[in-house]
């Protein structure tokens, strides 16, 4: 049967972020039919997306290269001219950040929605005819009403016909993963349209159409799909903050957490995935949308259930200053003065995003202790870890004078370097902080000849292999082993 529905052959996507970006770059690919804008205030964002350059594009997801290839210049384009875009698309997808708030009402936990209201301002002031408006950015359940009554105030009636504007208000919150954004985007669990208007719901599914399964198309209300994306987060945070809880205790009982999470995982109930425990959660999502639904819970006078969620994001603060602790207290008590090589700055594996990334905190807290920190990333730059660090980087001890040297060594310093060989040296310490695959396979009696004994692994992401890492003849400590 075939089913009402607005055609869209014009997209505009106001956000070129993480989301943004590749999930324009997969519709595109997917529909070539369809001219789809990406707009965004930055304009350095926008000229990177448009570089001939693949290496320059703003942010780095495997596979995203390709498809950007595929699609730019055909019916994919990278624009500052937010304006324009909306006043000819079909329909509006907002991918606007929405961080926690800093100051004000609701600080420190609800979502700060001042770029949302700005987008929905600028629809309500450019589109013309009927645009499908879609929330894309992950927002507090209950944000379409807000949308809805701005883009209302712009549909009064207006003298001339021709200038008379409808809008309808979707939500289709985007679950896709750092460093596996394509693939998700390409094969979806599911895809969540929320809504009450089903021509436009059928609008937006016939985009997805292309080339997701109609069974993993799901509709719902409103308000089901803006907290059905809140809620999926939270769960996963949980699992993450439960799985290092057990971590902990592994460690002094004896127990193993690897061995823990297959046995439980096995039960089909429970499930492998995201049983891995680590330095804790980062990304710019968990935190900020678990505070969100804590900030809910209490604003809809709920505070036990605020209390639950907001204990996942407790144990996980506590899991990231936990390991640097460690780290000070397995160096006898101190690491002033003694150099670390800490490896990994990313908050997971295949992605330059530092957003809430462990590093932050377990480098804060040692160059807090007077740690010399040599920082290793194949993917985030320099610029960043200042940013993300507060502190500008030092002359690594190689690169100074005898004479500076011993300065160096009376507080916290930090420097990057530019492969593992580079930051080992000399180091007393090695913490491994994201999982990149190259620090599965290193070379540890290399890598222990170089360093100043006794010396420690930290594993925090149990990449490394134990055998391997204890017969070079470094101490090892994994996260969630009773038996280190
Ligand atoms: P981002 O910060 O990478 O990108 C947002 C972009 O929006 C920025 O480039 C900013 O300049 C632009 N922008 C803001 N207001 C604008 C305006 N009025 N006009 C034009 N451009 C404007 O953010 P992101 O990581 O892409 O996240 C976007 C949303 O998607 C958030 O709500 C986030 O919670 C959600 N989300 C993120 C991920 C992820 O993996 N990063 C996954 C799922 C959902
Ligand atoms: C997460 C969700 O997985 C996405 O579905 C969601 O769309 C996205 O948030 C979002 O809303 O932003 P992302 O943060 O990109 O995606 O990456 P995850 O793979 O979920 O990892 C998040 C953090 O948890 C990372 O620091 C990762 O290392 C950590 N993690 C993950 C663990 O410590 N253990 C695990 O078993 C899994």
């Amino acid at each position: 049967m075939t089913q009402l529905r607005t055609e869209i052959n014009k997209v505009c996507c106001i956000g070129a972020g993480y989301v943004g970006g590749p999930t324009m770059a997969v519709i595109a690919d997917r529909c070539p039919d369809i001219q789809i804008t990406v707009v965004d205030m930055n304009e350095k964002r926008i000229a990177a997306w448009n570089s001939e350059n693949l290496e320059e594009l703003p942010i780095y997801e495997p596979g995203l290269d390709e498809v950007v290839t595929r699609a730019r210049g055909r019916n994919l384009n990278f624009s500052t001219d937010v304006e324009e875009a909306i006043s000819t698309a079909d329909m509006v997808f907002i991918s606007v950040n929405t961080p926690t708030k800093r100051k004000g009402l609701g600080s420190g936990q609800a979502s700060d929605l001042r770029w949302v209201e700005a987008c929905a301002r600028q629809v309500a002031q450019c589109a013309k005819g009927h645009t499908i408006v879609v929330e894309k950015s992950t927002l507090p359940v209950r944000t379409a009403e807000v949308i809805e009554v701005i883009l209302q105030s712009a549909q009064q009636p207006k003298t001339d016909p021709k200038d008379v504007r409808s809008f309808v208000v979707l939500s289709n919150p985007e679950f896709l993963a750092e460093g596996t954004a394509i693939r998700d985007l390409e094969c979806p669990d599911r895809v969540l349209i929320g809504g009450e208007d089903s021509d436009a719901i059928e609008s937006l599914a016939s985009i997805y159409k292309q080339w997701v399964p109609e069974e993993r198309i799901l509709r719902t209300n409103l308000w089901s799909s803006e907290l059905s994306k809140l809620t999926a987060n939270a769960f996963l945070a949980q699992r993450i903050s439960s799985i290092n809880a057990v971590a902990a205790l592994c460690e002094v009982t004896g127990a193993d957490v690897r061995e823990v999470a297959r046995a439980i995982g096995s039960d089909s109930r429970i499930g492998q995935k995201f049983l891995s425990s680590g330095p804790g959660f980062g990304g710019s999502c968990f935190k900020k949308d678990i505070l969100n639904l804590v900030y809910l819970c209490n604003h809809f006078g709920l505070p036990e259930v605020a209390k639950y969620w907001q204990d996942v994001v407790t144990l996980n603060d506590w899991q990231q200053h936990r390991i640097a602790k460690l780290v000070v207290k397995k160096l006898f008590g101190t690491v002033s003065g003694k150099r670390i090589a800490l490896l990994g700055f990313a908050f997971k594996a295949d992605t330059n995003d530092t957003r809430e990334s462990p590093s932050i905190n377990v480098a804060k807290d040692l160059l807090e202790e007077g740690a010399q920190l040599a920082i290793y990333d194949p993917r985030v730059i320099e610029k960043q870890i200042c940013v993300d660090l507060q502190r500008q980087s030092s002359t690594s001890p190689e690169a100074k004078s005898d004479s500076s040297k011993s300065t160096l060594k009376e507080e916290g310093a930090w420097w990057p370097t530019k492969d593992v060989r580079e930051a080992i040296s000399g180091a007393d310490a090695v913490v491994i902080l994201t999982e990149w695959r190259e620090f599965k396979h290193l070379n540890w009696i290399e890598i222990e000849s170089k360093m100043r004994q006794p010396a420690w692994v930290f594993d925090t992401r149990a990449v490394v292999d134990p055998i391997a890492v204890k017969s070079a003849g470094l101490k090892l400590w994994r996260v969630g082993d009773g038996v280190a």
